[in-house]
This record gives C-alpha cells, sequence and structure tokens, in this order.
C-alpha cells in the first residue's frame, strides 16, 4: 500500500473537519529523526494560519478524532504545531506478509494512463555521442517504471532524419557511386563518413548547391534521393539499435516516429494554424508570436513555421507529433524526455500547440530536462584532444575499468567469470551514475565515483545484493519460501518500513520523473539492511526468528533486484 497517500488521505479529513476549511492538506512527510517517529504531518499550520487560530490548538482538536487503529501505535503534537506518526511494527509486519503471500512488491492504487515517452531521439546524420547518454538512460529507466506500475507505455523515438545535413550526405553516396566506391565500405564507420561528407561540403561549392538541391529533392520526394536517404536510415538505425542493445535500452525499431514520420502532415499543420488566425508573415516566413515570448526589451520573438523558400522547421515536426500523440495514441501524459538546452522550444511548441487547439484537455505535455555531462575539469566531457566522445568508446572504457577493479577485489576468481562480471559493472557503473543525480542539474562524469563499492552506486548496491543471495545459498530449499515476518528489534523494524515504502517511492518518482529519488530509495534500503544484519544474527537466530528474518532478507534482495531492473541494471548472483 501507499502509506504516506494512507496517511495524507485520513489526516487531511481530519484537519478538514477541525478546522472547517474543506481543502486541508495534511502535508505528509518523513520524519527528520528516529525521536519523531517514521511520518510527520505538516499541514496544520498552515489551516491554522488560514483561520487565525493556535496551531497548537487546532493541533490537539485533531488529535481527539484521529484514529490510526492497527497502522499507528503512538502519535504526538510537537513543536509548533506537527503531529508525528509512529508506525506500529504489527501493522508492518502485517503488510510485509502480505506482499510475501502474493509475491508482489508494490501495490499501487494510482488509475492507469497512458503514458508516451519521447527519448534518445538522436540525429542520425551524426554518431551517437555522450550528449545522447543521459535522455538515453533516463527515458528507459521512466518508461520502465510507467510500465511496471500498471500504466501503458509508448516510447517514441523522435530520430532526426530529415534536416538540411541529409542533402549533404546524399551528395556525398552519389558521389561515391559514381566512382564506383562501396557504399557499404565507407558506411562502416559512419563517423569517418560524416567527416568526409562535411569537408567536400565546406571545400566545394558545386557541391554544397547539390547538397541544397537534394534537400528540397528529398523532401518532395525525388526517388532517387529517397533511395539513398533510406539506404543510410538504415545503416544509422541499426548502429544506433546495436548501442541500445548493448547498453541494455529496450528501444526496438518499432519505437521509431522520427522526424520524417510526420512529413505529409506539415502542410496540414500550417492549414491549422492559419485557420486558427495564428500565423503571421515576418520576412516572408510564417510565424506564431505569442505574448508569452518576447525578447528582453520586449519585442516579440516568433515561432518559425515555414520560411521563405517553404521548408518546414524542427518546431513544425514537433507540433505534428504533438498532434499525432494527442489524437492517436490518446495520451494522457507526453514526457519529452530532452536536453535544457531545447527548453524554450518546448515552451513554444506547447504554447503554440495549446492555442491551435492540437492537445487534449486531459493530456499533459511536460519537458523532462537534463543538465549537461561534465568532464572532471568541470567542462562539457571530451576526448582528451577535444572531440566528442562516442557512446561506444565510453561503455568499452567503463567495462575495462570495471574489470580491474573486479580482479582487484575478488583475485580468486576465475578470467572468464571476471570478465562476465565486468561486462555487467561496467555498464550498470555507467548507468546507475547517471541516474543517481537529479537529472536537472549538470553533473561531473566521474570514473572512480562511478565504480567505488562505497556510497550511491552501482558496485555497492550490486555487491549488496549479491550477499543477500549468498545467504539463501546457504540454505535448504525447504527454508526458502514461506516466511512469516515478527518484528521486534529496531533495525528489523526500520527495515520493514522501508521496504514498505517501496510503492509510495515508485509512485512518487512516476510523479516527479525523477529516477535519482528511487536510487536513493535503493541506497538507503541497502544501507538499512547491512545494519539490521549486524545487529540483527539471521541464520544463528532461533527456528522462528530465522524464518523472520529470512523473510526480510527475501524481500530485500527481491526489492533491490526490482529496483535495479527498473533502472535498467541487471544483477548479479555472485560478485
Ligand atoms: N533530435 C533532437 C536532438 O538530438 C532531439 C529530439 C527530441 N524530441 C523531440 N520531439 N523534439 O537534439
Amino acid at each position: 500500500m501507499n502509506l504516506k497517500h494512507h496517511l495524507d488521505a485520513i489526516i487531511s479529513a481530519r484537519i478538514s473537519e477541525a478546522s472547517g476549511l474543506d481543502d486541508s492538506q495534511a502535508l505528509i512527510n518523513y520524519a527528520r529523526e528516529e525521536k519523531f517517529g517514521d511520518y510527520q504531518a505538516n499541514g496544520i499550520m498552515g489551516a491554522a494560519k488560514k483561520l487565525q487560530q493556535n496551531p497548537r490548538q487546532l493541533g490537539e482538536k485533531v488529535l481527539e478524532n484521529l484514529d490510526l487503529e492497527g497502522i499507528a501505535d503512538k502519535m504526538e503534537l510537537a513543536g509548533p504545531g506537527f503531529i508525528n506518526i509512529f508506525i506500529s511494527a504489527d501493522f508492518l509486519a502485517k503488510e510485509l506478509n502480505t506482499l510475501i503471500q502474493n509475491d508482489c512488491l508494490v501495490v499501487s492504487s494510482t488509475q492507469p494512463q497512458t503514458v508516451v515517452v519521447d527519448y534518445s531521439s538522436p540525429n542520425l546524420a551524426k554518431e551517437m555521442h555522450v550528449g545522447h547518454l543521459r535522455g538515453t538512460i533516463i527515458g528507459d529507466a521512466l518508461a520502465r517504471l510507467f510500465d511496471y506500475l500498471g500504466h501503458t507505455v509508448i516510447k517514441q523515438n523522435h530520430f532526426g532524419d530529415w534536416g538540411t545535413q541529409f542533402g549533404m550526405l546524399i551528395t556525398y553516396m552519389q558521389e561515391l557511386q559514381s566512382n564506383e566506391t562501396s557504399l557499404e565500405n565507407e558506411l562502416a564507420d559512419l563517423e569517418i563518413f560524416y567527416r568526409h561528407a562535411k569537408e567536400k561540403f565546406d571545400a566545394d561549392p558545386e557541391f554544397a548547391k547539390t547538397s541544397r538541391d537534394n534537400v528540397v529533392k528529398l523532401q518532395a520526394g525525388d526517388t532517387e534521393c529517397l533511395t539513398l536517404w533510406k539506404a543510410f536510415i538504415e545503416v544509422s538505425v541499426a548502429h544506433c539499435q546495436s548501442l541500445y542493445e548493448k547498453l541494455g535500452i529496450t528501444l526496438t525499431p518499432e519505437d521509431i516516429r522520427a522526424e520524417s514520420f510526420y512529413n505529409n502532415d506539415l502542410p496540414e499543420i500550417v492549414r491549422e494554424l492559419d485557420d486558427k488566425k495564428l500565423l503571421t508573415e515576418s520576412d516572408g516566413a510564417r510565424c506564431v508570436f505569442l505574448d508569452e515570448f518576447t525578447s528582453k526589451d520586449g519585442t516579440p520573438q516568433p515561432t518559425i513555421i515555414q520560411k521563405s523558400d517553404g521548408g518546414y522547421l524542427y518546431a513544425t515536426t514537433d507540433l505534428a507529433a504533438v498532434r499525432y500523440r494527442c489524437n492517436e495514441l490518446n495520451a494522457n501524459r507526453v514526457l519529452y524526455v530532452v536536453d535544457a538546452r531545447q527548453s524554450l522550444h518546448f515552451q513554444q511548441v506547447f504554447q503554440v500547440a495549446d492555442k491551435a487547439g492540437f492537445i487534449n484537455s486531459d493530456c499533459s505535455l511536460e519537458h523532462l530536462s537534463y543538465g549537461t555531462m561534465m568532464g572532471v575539469d568541470g567542462k562539457p566531457f571530451k576526448t582528451r584532444s577535444g572531440g566528442t566522445v562516442k557512446l561506444l568508446d565510453l561503455m568499452e572504457e567503463g567495462v575495462n575499468r570495471a574489470h580491474d577493479v573486479v580482479a582487484e577485489k575478488n583475485s580468486s576468481l576465475e578470467g572468464a567469470e571476471q570478465q562476465s562480471i565486468a561486462d555487467i559493472v561496467g555498464i550498470a557503473a555507467i548507468k546507475y551514475f547517471e541516474l543517481s543525480k537529479n537529472r536537472n542539474s549538470d553533473y561531473i562524469f566521474d570514473w572512480d565515483t562511478m565504480l567505488s563499492f562505497e556510497g550511491n552506486t552501482a558496485p555497492y548496491l550490486l555487491y549488496a545484493y549479491a550477499r543477500i543471495r549468498s545467504i539463501f545459498r546457504k540454505i535448504d530449499q525447504d527454508e526458502s519460501s514461506g516466511f512469516i515476518i515478527v518484528i521486534s528489534e529496531p533495525e528489523e523494524k526500520a527495515l520493514a518500513l522501508k521496504l514498505l515504502q517501496f510503492t509510495e517511492t515508485m509512485e512518487q518518482v512516476a510523479q516527479d520523473c525523477l529516477p535519482n529519488q528511487l536510487c536513493l530509495y535503493l541506497y538507503e534500503l541497502a544501507g538499512l539492511y547491512m545494519r539490521f544484519y549486524e545487529a540483527c544474527p539471521v541464520l544463528k537466530a532461533g527456528p522462528a526468528v530465522r524464518g523472520s528474518r529470512l523473510g526480510l532478507s527475501h524481500l530485500t534482495a527481491k526489492t533491490l533486484k526490482e529496483g535495479l531492473k527498473l533502472l535498467g541494471i541487471e544483477t548479479l548472483e555472485q560478485m
């Protein structure tokens, strides 16, 4: 159950009764210190202020009628008017036993929704690099999480496959073909291919002109250009797909709704905006001017929809995508996991879409922006020579470094085993490090921290999981299920409460779309387990207590495994 919401509902109702204000909020939060209990209701002060009453007096009144029988064994009024709530050990045991019996960890009460997640979405005219890492990893974790909570998830990989660079690439392909150079060979290393095409484009005005003509031809449906474009896209998509697989990202070719997908809708978008009288001509381009967007000196800033040469823009495609996601996919939430630098773009697109009536009333569009990945020097992450870091190289380095760490920590393992552990730990370390940071801030990409066995890292959690699993290798089959949890020690209670809080953590993450909250939860859970394990012998305890402690261990391992899986991280039975 979502205990936090449950307490919130009950206590909010009591505050409303006591205050006569029907929209009172209990504002339940976690107690900051053990002596203040487990949860704290902070909403009384606000209600008292509205009524100009003494908050403690209102608090007394709330407490008088507050019945948490069976859930809490103590409630007290504290400070200027908080209510401290001490959850009962028996209640926790009962709830956990239900989870064990039903073999599930989360009992979600939220209404299922259709959630569209737009993520990864690299531009295909370039090789995927570290700039796409954050969005890809965060988006995938969110997609997994919403699915786990029972929502219908529709992933959308909005590949950039239709911009002006494709004219240049097509021209280069034409040139190679006429020189009878094997295209396949040239496309084997995309990075080199782009570089060569770009060099030509910059050096040769004739080439540049043909390139520009080719964009127009492509967008008008010219067969030769389309064929070359398709051949290129195929290679590029296959390249991304293999990266996704190496990185454990669930995106598949079915999730592709690239920019080109919306090409035929674009004239219609312009027509609809025109019908709504939203379009203004400015220097030959068709634009939308909204009062919300002005520059510092107050001059209105346009959202450009169509250029004077008839070409469409990034925003036009995104308007078509909004319409598709609302009307065809029937989304309740559309989540755009995209770099913070595009925040103005999305504000504009969302506003224009709203004015144009593209958004259903029960649909929210949310830009989940994220900051930049920095190097240890505090500057955007680059190779030593200052180039962009390829994702493939980064993953390889992660695995190599993990191998050194694993070999040092466990030198008795065989070479092949060390390698297969390193394969998992290397990727896990990169992904977890990313996910454990609040996506809104920039973060420093630091190998040593992410591969450390101490702190909120993947190696720490993987190790904690493997350690619990090792207990289960020491017991008989008939002891490994049917646990009944009974709580007596404070360390057992703290662990049990944390286990029960998996549901509310997950629902919070789904609301805020901040996977770092789940990371922190798992880290704290592992820490509480360690404390429990030190204070409460498991295998040396008498039969009943041993069964209960095995049950707590089982639930902890299961929660860690499930939680990591939702973050896209594989666990290891042994490390
Ligand atoms: N292709 C874009 C880029 O790499 C990101 C696309 C994000 N999604 C969207 N619907 N605009 O910058």
